[in-house]
């Protein structure tokens, strides 16, 4: 980031704006959404301008720009519309370290103008450095359908009531809570309809609940946080971890999730790396219900869905038995994602009748599915925690006389930038994962495949068949690329 947004308090401050013209007009009619008090410089001033002047809402200097212009100035921008002028600004108000935008001249400018949605007091500044001014604008106008224009009244009200909350309501944490109930339930909407009585009812109502449940433990909320992309974070999700005064995190969860958080929200990490240091599930189970019982909301977060291979159950039960509260919010299952990231259905009419997920690891290291069940049904089933017992796995499907030619799609990282996927088929699934580096987390698809469906696998997925090896330069299709030399590999 290169540019630090921040705002700056205009009110009564002089600010310069140099020009005349339709440039210098445009940046007067934004600057008048402030109480600044606006300076024209210019030799003569479109009508517009003019009639600012008349209405006495800017003031306005008939001559030539002069560097003493500068002087006291809080921001100023030129806007001439010539380089040399706009350029002799520039240099004029570097010198006396007052801030300058220059038009249309982004690397001359000491600060640049967001776009801005307004409501007032509430105000959205989007910018994009100069990169992209058209996204700006897009976002921009989705923000201003998104936000309903009374948003402003929301806000006014908020700050009105402020001395009375803090007089209700001591507590810091409890007052979090009211103006949650209050800025998203049914005062707001109140305030929206401009409905007076109705706003004031529902602000004493609101009050009266928070007093009442001042003594109540507080709640935990188990959130799938899908298999990485925050993209595929659910909206009950991002309500929940706006909501919470501690977050008790997991290794899985993708640090950019952590910012739909309040920032002042405690961060617990309790990741389990695999062979690596944990805290231990006990541990976790006592975090949460100590967090719980000091009445703070909090926000366990689960990579995927909390309740696939997400230890829910210690989790609920120690929960239960403190008698605390527990919500659970679904996420997005990696053998889900990682099947919709690669087009690769996991039933279909006909062939796939069923579809089951499981674990390639288990606590006591004992892998003990029914593989002999597994390998006559012929349906497709997604492992995960496999990528260590990937060999293990392989031999026991074999020995249960599995086909070794049965397709397994193995993807690593799914839905993140480092997201690889691989076509390989049984037999050569443990040579696969040690040439191709596949260190997880994975999920390793068994039965499926593009070719029987039908359908073309994307060009992303690579290859791995060691019944293909023909040296490289003696196979007719050598020339075409690398996913051949994979093959070899
Ligand atoms: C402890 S389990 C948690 C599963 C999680 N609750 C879910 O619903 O996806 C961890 C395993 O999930 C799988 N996994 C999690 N994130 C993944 C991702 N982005 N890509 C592929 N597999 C992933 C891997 O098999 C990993 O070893």
């Amino acid at each position: 980031m290169k540019y630090f947004p921040i705002y700056v308090d205009l009110d009564r401050q002089p600010v310069l704006v140099v020009g005349g013209g339709e440039q210098a007009a445009q940046k007067v009619r934004l600057l008048l959404k402030t109480t600044a008090d606006i300076t024209v410089v210019a030799e003569a001033l479109e009508p517009e301008l003019e009639k600012l002047v008349l209405d006495e809402r800017i003031q306005a200097e008939r001559r030539n720009f002069h560097p003493s212009d500068i002087e006291a100035k809080r921001l100023v921008y030129a806007a001439t519309g010539d380089e040399g002028a706009d350029r002799a600004v520039a240099d004029a108000a570097r010198a006396r370290n007052v801030p300058v935008n220059v038009v249309d001249r982004p690397d001359v400018c000491s600060f640049i103008t967001p776009a801005i949605v307004d409501r007032d007091p509430v105000t959205v500044a989007i910018g994009t450095e100069g990169a992209a001014p058209v996204l700006a604008r897009e976002i921009k106008t989705r923000l201003e359908r998104d936000l309903p224009d009374g948003l402003g009244r929301v806000a006014d009200r908020a700050q009105r009531l402020r001395a009375r909350v803090a007089q209700e309501i001591g507590d810091g944490r409890l007052r979090r809570h009211l103006w949650e109930r209050l800025l998203k339930g049914r005062f707001r909407e109140r305030v929206l309809a401009s409905d007076e009585a109705g706003a004031r009812q529902a602000f004493e109502m609101e009050v009266h609940a928070v007093k009442r449940d001042a003594g109540r433990a507080g709640h935990v909320a188990l959130i799938g946080c899908g298999p990485g992309d925050p993209d595929l974070l659910t909206l009950r999700a991002q309500q929940r971890l706006q909501e919470a005064d501690v977050l008790v995190v997991d290794r899985l969860v993708n640090p950019r999730i952590l910012e739909f958080a309040r920032r002042d929200a405690e961060r617990i990490f309790v990741g389990k790396t695999p062979g690596g240091p944990a805290t231990s599930q006990d541990e976790i189970n006592r975090i949460l219900v100590h967090e719980a019982e000091a009445g703070k909301t909090v926000a366990r977060l689960k990579g995927g869905d909390p309740l696939i291979f997400g230890r829910a159950v210690e989790e609920m039960s120690a929960l239960q038995q403190a008698g605390i509260a527990c919500e659970i919010v679904p996420g997005i299952t990696a053998a889900h994602a990682s099947a919709a990231s690669l087009a690769l259905p996991v039933t279909s009419r006909g062939l796939h009748r069923k579809f089951s997920v499981l674990t390639g690891a288990t606590a006591d290291g004992v892998l003990d599915h029914d593989w002999s069940a597994l390998a006559r049904s012929g349906e497709a089933f997604a492992i995960y925690m496999g990528v260590r017992t990937a060999p293990e796995i392989r031999r026991r499907l074999l020995d249960a006389d599995m086909a070794a030619d049965t397709p397994v799609v193995v993807v690593e990282n799914a839905t993140l930038p480092n997201e690889r996927a691989i076509a390989t088929n049984l037999g050569d699934l443990a040579v696969c994962m040690i040439r191709k580096g596949v260190r997880g987390p994975a999920i390793l698809f068994v039965g499926l495949d593009w070719t029987d469906l039908g359908l073309a696998a994307p060009n992303k997925v690579e290859r791995f068949f060691r019944e293909n090896i023909v040296p490289f330069e003696q196979r007719s299709d050598a020339s075409t690329g690398t996913d051949q030399k994979e093959a070899v590999g």
